[in-house]
């Protein structure tokens, strides 16, 4: 059989080669660059091809497609989100995704984004934060203590200069995991058994939690003057995690408003519910937090251009430190029309 020639080949970081990659530069430098890389990103946000993603929903979860473009990549991450399926052993979100070149069409890379969908969530919403939490916030509650909960308190630590997160879990073991992991990390790390007591002392806090329904994790007493929510669990329709009273009182940030409107929290709110767009924020057209008394709301659910910032991020660092393997993912017929030649001579006896 003739051997594929360089065309055939796309690069491909697998799950090992991304946790190599990841410690090659650092947890903390990577949360930081991403979250520059994907701040950019939004500064260009006109630019980008934009749509809500494409969900697929059954009983026990979602799959979704997330593409975007800025005319020069191309990029979609394949993601989904089953709350039940860690009792089966099985993870809430796992993902991967591909970036193509726009004049040719080709992939220029595919990769693993289950851990690369937790530094981009975690990155976002620390940038998102960046702008919109009160000056000099230490401390952060930290609400629900899954696979994501680490990643949000190292982006905080990394990003906004957080050093002290008290956790809750509805399950204690969570909370054990997400403590023992953070242990030696530089944070102050406090478990609390409930989110009230989580909220002690604290100017921002993290929602993510999953559980398929309209959950309550936070009640509007809860909430002070001048706390930034930062609820990035309630990502799907019917599943939200704020008292729609803590709405009411909040500064509404969002990504791609018609992708929030069916997802985020502002599902429980009239659809013309003013919202303000992040990347509007971030280029100056639009206030972040005007009052250290404002309570503001990052409305995270996830937009694809932050995958797309984390793709091209990749990307570029995988090529430099070798963290990748050549995938003979292209079918390449000598003759370009000739596949069906190619098909038929590989099967002749050599
Ligand atoms: N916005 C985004 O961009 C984005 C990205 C990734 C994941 N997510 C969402 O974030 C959430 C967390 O994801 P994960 O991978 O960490 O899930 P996970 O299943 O690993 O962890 C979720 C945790 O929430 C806890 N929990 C459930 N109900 C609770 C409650 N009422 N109070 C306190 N804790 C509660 C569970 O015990 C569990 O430990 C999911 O809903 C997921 O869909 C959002």
């Amino acid at each position: 059989m003739t051997p594929p020639s360089h065309l055939a080949f796309v690069p491909f970081i697998s799950v090992e080669n991304m946790m190599r990659l990841v410690h090659s530069i650092g947890v903390e430098t990577v949360l930081t660059e991403l979250a520059d890389a994907i701040e950019h990103d939004f500064t260009r946000w006109p630019l980008f091809d934009k749509t809500p993603r494409f969900g697929c929903h059954s009983e026990t979860g979602v799959i979704e497609l997330m593409p975007t473009s800025d005319g020069e990549f191309y990029g979609f991450k394949y993601v989904n989100g089953h709350p039940t399926n860690t009792k089966q052993g099985l993870q809430t979100v796992t993902a991967f995704g591909l970036l193509a070149d726009v004049a040719s069409g080709y992939p220029v890379l595919l990769s693993e984004m289950t851990v690369l969908t937790a530094l981009r969530t975690a990155a976002t919403s620390a940038m998102a934060a960046r702008h919109l939490a009160p000056k000099g916030a230490k401390v952060m509650a930290l609400i629900g203590n899954g696979a994501q909960s680490e990643f949000q308190a190292m982006a905080f630590k990394a990003v906004v200069g957080i050093e002290e997160v008290r956790l809750y879990d509805i399950d204690a073991a969570a909370t054990a995991k997400c403590a023992r992991n953070l242990a030696g990390s530089g944070l102050k790390v406090t478990a609390c058994r409930s989110s009230q007591e989580a909220m002690e002392g604290a100017t921002i806090v993290t929602t993510c939690t999953a559980d398929k329904q309209f959950a309550t994790i936070l009640t509007d007493n809860m909430i002070g003057d001048g706390i930034h929510i930062n609820a990035i669990g309630g990502d799907c329709p019917g599943k939200t995690e704020l008292h729609k009273d803590i709405l009411l009182r909040s500064q509404i940030f969002v990504e791609y408003p018609p992708q929030t409107r069916i997802e985020g929290e502002i599902q429980q709110m009239p659809a013309d519910h003013p919202v303000t767009e992040l990347w509007q924020v971030i280029t100056g057209e639009a206030e972040g937090r005007t009052s250290p008394s404002q309570i503001t709301l990052f409305d995270g659910v996830g937009f694809a251009i932050e995958d797309f910032s984390a793709l091209k991020y990749v990307h570029e660092r995988a090529l430099k430190t070798g963290h990748f393997v050549q995938l003979d993912m292209i079918a390449d017929p000598d003759d370009p029309r000739d596949l069906f030649g190619m098909l038929a001579r590989a099967g002749e006896p050599d």
